[in-house]
This record gives C-alpha cells, structure tokens and sequence, in this order.
C-alpha cells in the first residue's frame, strides 16, 4: 500500500491519461436511473491509491451542446481563442475541453444584460441576491440565456473570457489495489433531469457513462480521502458501513481490502436502492464476502419496491438495538452517499437509536455521537 504522506506522481497540472476497460450497467432494467460500474486501466502507470480515496476525472463536454452554443453564437469553431492556461485552440476544443458550457457564470449574466435592453436576472445580479440568482438559474444553462437573447453577440475569443474553467468531478474509488492490481473501478450514477423543455445531463457522470470508448483518454489523478480509511487489518474494531446508490463505492474497496488482508473485526453493510430486482449492485460480491465471512451482516432497503418510501436509517431504526451493541464495541460508523437528504436522516436516526437503545437524553446523544466524532468513529464522506 503507498504510503499516505508519500507525493502522488499525477496531479490537476500532470493528470494521467487512462483509458477504460469495461463498463457494466447496475441499473438494468430500472427506468429511474442509470448507474454504471467502470473499470480504469492504470497499467504503466505506477498510480496507486488507498481505499477511502476518489478519483477525480476532468471530463469533456457534450459535444451536441458544443454545437449548438457555436450555432448560437454564430460561429463555425474554427475561430482560435485562447485557452485559460493562456494557449490558443479553436472555439470547438475550447468549448469542448477547456470552460464550463452549462452553468453561466455571472461575468456572462453581466455581458448579456448590457447589450439587451433587459434581462430577467437583471435586479438579481448585485451580491446580496446570491440565493435568488441561483434560484432562477436552477435548471438555466449558457444556451438557453443566449437562444433567449439573441442581439447579445459576442466574439469568440471574447465570449470564452464569460466562461468558467471546466473542472474536474470526483469519484469514491470502488476497488481495492490488493484485489484488482493496475486498475480502478468506479460506480458512476449518471446525473439527468429535465428542465425548460429540454434534456439535461451531468457533463461528468454522461462522459464516462455514455460518450468514452475504450480508446479515449481519461484524464485523472487521485485525491486522497480526508480520514476516511479502514482501522489496521488487524484491529479488532467492528466496522458499520452506511452506502446506499452511489455510496456503495468506498465499501466495495474497503470489502475488497478487507478480503486481500484477511481482516480481523466484524463487518455489517447497510446498502439501499430503488428496486431490489434491478439496483441491488454487486449483490453476487456480497454474497461471496458474506459466505466467506469477510462481511458479517448486509442490511437492503428498497425506497419503491412497496408503497411506503423504506430507507436505510428505517433499517438501522429496526434493527437499533444489535446497532446499539455494536456502537458500544467500538464499532466505527462510516456514511456515504448522497449530503442533502441522506446523511442529515442517517444522522437524525443514529440520535433517535442511541437515545432509545442507549437508554440516554435528547442532550446525551448528541454528547455520544460528538464522542464518536472526536474519536474519529463516525466517519461521513458525503456529496
Ligand atoms: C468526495 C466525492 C465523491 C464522489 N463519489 C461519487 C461516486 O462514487 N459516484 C458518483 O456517481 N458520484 C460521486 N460524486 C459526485 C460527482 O463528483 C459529481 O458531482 C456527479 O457525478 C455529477 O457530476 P456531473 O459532471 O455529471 O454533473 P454536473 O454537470 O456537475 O451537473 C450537476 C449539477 O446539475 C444541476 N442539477 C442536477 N439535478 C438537477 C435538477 N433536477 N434540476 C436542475 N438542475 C439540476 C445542479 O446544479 C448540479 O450541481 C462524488 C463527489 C464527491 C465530492
Ligand atoms: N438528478 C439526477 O438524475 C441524479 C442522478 C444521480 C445522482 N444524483 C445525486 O447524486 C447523489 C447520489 O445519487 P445516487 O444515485 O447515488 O443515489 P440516491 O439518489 O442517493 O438514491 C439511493 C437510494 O437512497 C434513497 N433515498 C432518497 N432519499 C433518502 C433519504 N432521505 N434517506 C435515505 N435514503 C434516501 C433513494 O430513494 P428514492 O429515490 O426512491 O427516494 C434510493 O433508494 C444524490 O445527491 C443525488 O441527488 C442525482
């Protein structure tokens, strides 16, 4: 394993070119969501990585999109204009590798306001209506500003000076060295909605997902996770791991790991999904850990497999008195997944099982769990 403090040789200004292997849809069959697992080849590269870590990838735009801005600016790509490492490139490269073409920055909201007579942004741009500019743009991007303004009109070498950098997106690694040497693996769910009549999609999640091949040259580097890490392979300290869609990720690299190093201490798994037939990803894995002891305990829920929603705080809530044992062993509780709704109701239930199973206040369970915290025993990586 490398060494945590030793310097990674890839890097935001040196990212290593990978390319893929293989990639797997783990949502077959489900209509709500697309989620793949990805397999990167780091062959050559000397890369390495310690579960717990991210991959961060810097992605390239939908090149659909790239087109219909040049339309829109009434430009044919070809034009050169410089690149925010201050190179030249063609408004189309540029567009496609260099700046951000969705989410408008406020220096273009600024440059289309003073070449129309009015916007409707326009009383929303001074800094203390921050919340409400982001408000109307919820679901806004470049293209539509600009197919709603068109006497705004800008050169190109001008109009990419409007534009943020395009920067990179992270993801949890999903594999552990140990168990699959020269690679890393990744579960991408890609991010899609529907917005002013149009089809939206995250520029990252729909890259790797739907526009690499094999032959494309995935640029990326590893950042390593802040404190996130499993105890000593032979440490006896249970682990709790709390994963649900995405946030299985980290947990399949610490089970692989856990498995190359023949771990000590239990394991109990919380995974939750939409659908037990179509979004239980990696089931086949569980089973093998479960069997061959390296998991102790994997607990599902499916949020619509039955009329009412059922997460996985309500399965922690359920089974909150062997939760409790496990707390009072020491056990280190691990969060993963989605920051907004998840992690605040994982959090509330973590109180509500403490205080009930614990037998403690309102006040002493927010004394345990800032305990557990300062003892680095709840452990969250959240996006
Ligand atoms: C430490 C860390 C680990 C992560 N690990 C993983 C992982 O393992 N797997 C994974 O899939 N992701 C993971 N993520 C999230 C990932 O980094 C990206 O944020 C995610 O893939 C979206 O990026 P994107 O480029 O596809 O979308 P973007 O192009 O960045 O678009 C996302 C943006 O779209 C807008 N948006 C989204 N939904 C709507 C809507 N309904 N209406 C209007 N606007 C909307 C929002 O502004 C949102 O910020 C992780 C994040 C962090 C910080
Ligand atoms: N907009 C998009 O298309 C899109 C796509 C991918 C990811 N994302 C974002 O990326 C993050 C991770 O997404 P993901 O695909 O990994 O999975 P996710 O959206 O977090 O969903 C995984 C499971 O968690 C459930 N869930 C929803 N609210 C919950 C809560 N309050 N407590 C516990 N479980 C809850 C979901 O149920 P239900 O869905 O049935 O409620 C689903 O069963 C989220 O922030 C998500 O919003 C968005």
């Amino acid at each position: 394993m490398p060494d945590a403090k030793s310097k990674p040789a890839f890097n935001r200004k040196n990212p290593l070119l990978a390319k893929r292997k293989t990639s797997l849809l783990l949502t077959e069959g489900c209509n709500s969501k697309d989620t793949w697992h990805l397999e990167i080849s780091l062959q050559g590269s000397g890369m390495e990585f310690t579960p717990g870590d991210s991959l961060a990838v810097l992605p390239q735009n939908n090149p659909q999109q790239v087109d219909e801005l040049i339309a829109a600016l009434g430009c044919t790509g070809q034009e050169a204009v410089p690149t925010p490492a201050k190179e030249e490139a063609s408004l189309r490269k540029a567009l496609t590798e260099n700046y951000v073409i969705t989410t408008p920055d406020k220096k273009l909201l600024k440059a289309i306001t003073e070449q129309c007579d009015g916007t409707e942004w326009q009383h929303l741009l001074e800094a203390e209506k921050k919340a409400e500019l982001n408000d109307y743009l919820w679901g806004r991007e470049i293209i539509d500003l600009l197919l709603a303004h068109p006497t705004a009109s800008f050169q190109p070498a001008e109009f990419v000076t409007l534009l943020k950098k395009l920067n990179v997106r992270l993801y949890s690694v999903a594999s552990s060295l140990a168990h699959h040497p020269d690679e890393v693996h990744l579960t991408v769910a890609v991010v899609e909605y529907e917005s002013f009549g149009r089809k939206r999609q995250g520029v990252c999640s729909s890259w790797l997902a739907e526009r690499i091949d094999d032959n494309t040259q995935i640029p990326c580097f590893i950042t390593p996770g802040k404190g996130f890490r499993l105890p000593a392979p032979d440490d006896h300290t249970p682990i709790i791991m709390c994963g649900p869609g995405t946030g299985i990720a980290p947990f399949r690299a610490f089970i692989e790991e856990r498995k190359a190093t023949n771990a000590k201490g239990d394991a109990w798994l919380f995974f939750g999904e939409i659908h037990e037939s179509t979004c239980y990803f990696y089931n086949e894995e569980w089973e093998s850990r479960l069997a061959d002891g390296t998991l102790s305990k994997i607990t599902t829920a499916w949020s619509r497999d039955q009329e009412e929603k059922v997460y996985i705080q309500h399965k922690m809530l359920e089974h909150g008195a062997e939760f409790w044992e496990w707390l009072e062993k020491g056990a280190i509780f691990y969060v993963c997944g989605d920051a907004q709704r998840m992690a605040p109701d994982v959090d509330k239930a973590l109180h509500t099982l403490i205080q009930h199973h614990g037998d403690k206040s309102e006040e002493e369970s927010i004394a345990y769990v800032k305990e557990m915290v300062s003892e680095k025993r709840y452990r969250r990586d959240v996006y």
